[in-house]
C-alpha cells in the first residue's frame, strides 16, 4: 500500500461502525468508464464525450477521457484498494463505446476481455460486482444518427446489453441500464452542458423519453437472460422554494418535476408530471403513451444519487420559467451547497413510492474537495450524509447499501480533472494513487482491526 496522506490529521472519524447498520448492508464505492479506464488502449471507438470535449468551450482546458486514470492498466491497484478500505462492493461502469466501438455489429473482443478480467478480479477480493451498462459514452456512429433524440436508440441499446450480459452476466451481482436519466436527456440537450450540448426542447423531450424506453428495453432483454437483481440510478435534487410566495412554490414543484418526478414517476409509478408535461408534451414522439407498460416493468432495486439541494425561484419567460438561486449553506468545490437532510427526504420518499420488498441503495454520495492532506470536509460530507440516512432508517426507511462516489479522483466531466471526488488522490502526471484520509476513515469504520 501506498504511503497515506497524512492519517495522523484523522481527527474525527465517520462516525459509524458496521454494527449500525443492518446484517447484509453493503457498502461500496463507485466509478464510471469513461470517467477513469482511459481510452487510448483496447480498441475503444470514437464516442459522443470524445468530440464534445475537442469542441472549445465545452470542457474546461478541452480535457478527454482518453488518459482518465489509467485504469485500463492499473485496475488490480484499484481493486486492492477497495478490498483494503474494506468494501463489500463495488459499482462500476461497461462502456459501449469499449464493446462495441460502433455502437452496433462488430463486437471488440478485447472489450469484451477486459471486462472480463476485471469482473474475475473483483470476484478474486471478494467484492460484489455492480454494473452500469451505461454511463454516458455514446459511441460517435450512433450520436451521428441522432442518439437519445432517435427511438431505434432503445434496440441498440437492448442489443449491446444482450452482448454484455451473455458474456459477463454470470459475475454481475446487480445491474442498472443507464447512469442519472436526467443527465442524460435534461442537462445534455435543454442546458446543453453534456455531450451532445443541446439547447432544443423538441431533442429534450425525446431524449427524456427515450432514455426510459431505453432503461426497459434493457431491463426486457436481461430478464429474457435470466439476469438477476436488476434496478435503476437516479440523480435525485432536492428542490426547495427561493421564498415563502406561491410562485416560488411552484416553480419548485416544476423543477422537482423535471430532476425527479419524470424519472420516478416513469418507472415507479407509470406515468409522467403534469408539471413537466405542460412544456415538453407538444414535443414529445408520437404515441409515447404506449411506452409506459416497458417503462415500467417491475425492478428489484432503486439507486439514489444524490449530492445537493437547489432554491428555486421563478422567471421571466416561457416553460420552465424557472431558476436557481444562490443559498447560503456551504459548499463543495462543485459550487454545490451541503445539505444532508436531502437525502434523509429521498430515502423516505422512494421508500414511499416503491412496491414492497424492492431494495434500495444509496448509488451515488460524495463531494469535490480539492485540499490534499486533511481530507477533513469530504469525512464530514460523509459522516453527516450517512448519519442522515441512519436517521431515516431510525424512521423506518428501508436501505439496502451505500455507494460512495467515488474510488478516485477522475475525470469530472465538462469541468475536466479538477475536480477531485476520490477516496484516493490520483496524481494525473504519474497516474500514482495515495489514499487520502477519508480512505482511512471509511477503513476504520469498515474493518474490524481498523
Ligand atoms: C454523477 C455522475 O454519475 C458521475 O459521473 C459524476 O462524476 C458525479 N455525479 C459527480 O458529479
Amino acid at each position: 500500500m501506498e504511503e497515506t496522506m497524512a492519517p495522523e490529521n484523522v481527527t474525527e472519524g465517520l462516525g459509524f461502525t458496521r454494527e449500525d447498520f443492518p446484517p447484509g448492508f453493503l457498502f461500496g464505492a463507485a466509478t464510471s468508464a469513461y470517467q477513469i479506464e482511459g481510452t487510448r488502449h483496447g480498441g475503444a471507438g470514437i464516442c459522443e464525450w470524445d468530440t464534445f470535449a475537442a469542441t472549445p468551450g465545452n470542457v474546461v482546458n478541452a480535457e478527454d477521457g482518453s488518459r482518465g486514470c489509467d485504469h485500463y492498466h492499473r485496475w488490480p491497484e484499484d481493486l486492492d484498494l477497495m478490498r483494503d478500505a474494506g468494501l463489500d462492493a463495488y459499482r462500476f461502469s461497461i462502456s459501449w463505446s469499449r464493446v462495441m466501438p460502433e455502437g452496433r455489429g462488430r463486437v471488440n473482443a478485447a472489450g469484451l476481455d477486459f471486462y472480463d478480467r476485471l469482473l474475475d478480479g473483483m470476484v478474486e477480493r471478494g467484492l460484489s460486482p455492480w454494473a452500469t451498462l451505461y454511463h454516458w459514452e455514446l459511441p460517435a456512429a450512433l450520436a451521428d444518427l441522432g442518439g437519445w433524440r432517435n427511438r431505434d436508440i432503445a434496440d441498440w441499446f437492448a442489443d449491446y446489453v444482450d452482448v454484455v450480459m451473455r458474456r459477463l452476466g454470470d459475475r454481475i451481482d446487480g445491474a442498472a441500464p443507464i447512469n442519472e436519466p436526467w443527465c442524460v436527456a435534461w442537462l445534455s440537450h435543454f442546458i446543453g452542458q453534456h455531450a451532445p450540448g443541446l439547447r432544443d426542447i423538441r431533442a429534450t423531450a425525446r431524449a427524456m423519453h427515450h432514455v426510459l424506453l431505453g432503461h426497459g428495453r434493457a431491463i426486457q432483454a436481461m430478464r429474457a437472460l435470466g439476469q438477476t437483481n436488476l434496478g435503476a440510478v437516479m440523480n435525485l435534487e432536492f428542490a426547495q422554494p427561493a421564498d415563502d410566495g406561491p410562485e416560488a412554490a411552484a416553480a419548485a414543484r416544476t423543477y422537482d418535476a423535471i430532476y425527479n418526478r419524470w424519472f420516478l414517476g416513469g418507472v415507479l409509478e407509470r406515468r409522467y408530471p403534469e408539471e413537466a408535461l405542460a412544456g415538453l408534451g407538444p414535443h414529445m414522439p408520437k404515441g409515447w403513451e404506449q411506452d409506459l407498460d416497458l417503462i415500467a416493468a417491475p425492478l428489484d432495486w432503486i439507486g439514489i444519487n444524490y449530492y445537493t439541494r437547489k432554491l428555486i425561484a421563478p422567471a421571466p419567460g416561457p416553460w420552465p420559467a424557472l431558476r436557481e438561486v444562490p443559498g447560503p449553506l456551504p459548499r463543495t468545490d462543485m459550487g454545490w451547497e451541503i445539505y444532508p437532510d436531502g437525502i434523509r427526504h429521498f430515502l423516505k420518499r422512494v421508500n414511499a413510492l416503491v412496491p414492497a420488498g424492492t431494495r434500495i441503495y444509496v448509488t451515488e454520495n460524495g463531494m469535490a474537495a480539492s485540499e490534499p492532506r486533511e481530507d477533513l470536509s469530504r469525512i464530514g460530507y460523509l459522516r453527516d450524509h450517512l448519519a442522515a440516512l441512519r436517521r431515516a432508517m431510525a424512521e423506518g426507511a428501508r436501505l439496502d447499501g451505500y455507494f460512495t462516489w467515488s474510488l478516485l479522483d477522475n475525470y469530472e466531466w465538462s469541468l475536466g480533472y479538477g475536480k477531485r471526488f476520490g477516496l484516493v488522490h490520483v496524481d494525473f502526471d504519474t497516474m500514482e494513487r495515495t489514499p487520502k484520509a477519508s480512505w482511512h476513515a471509511l477503513r476504520a469504520a469498515l474493518t474490524p482491526a481498523g
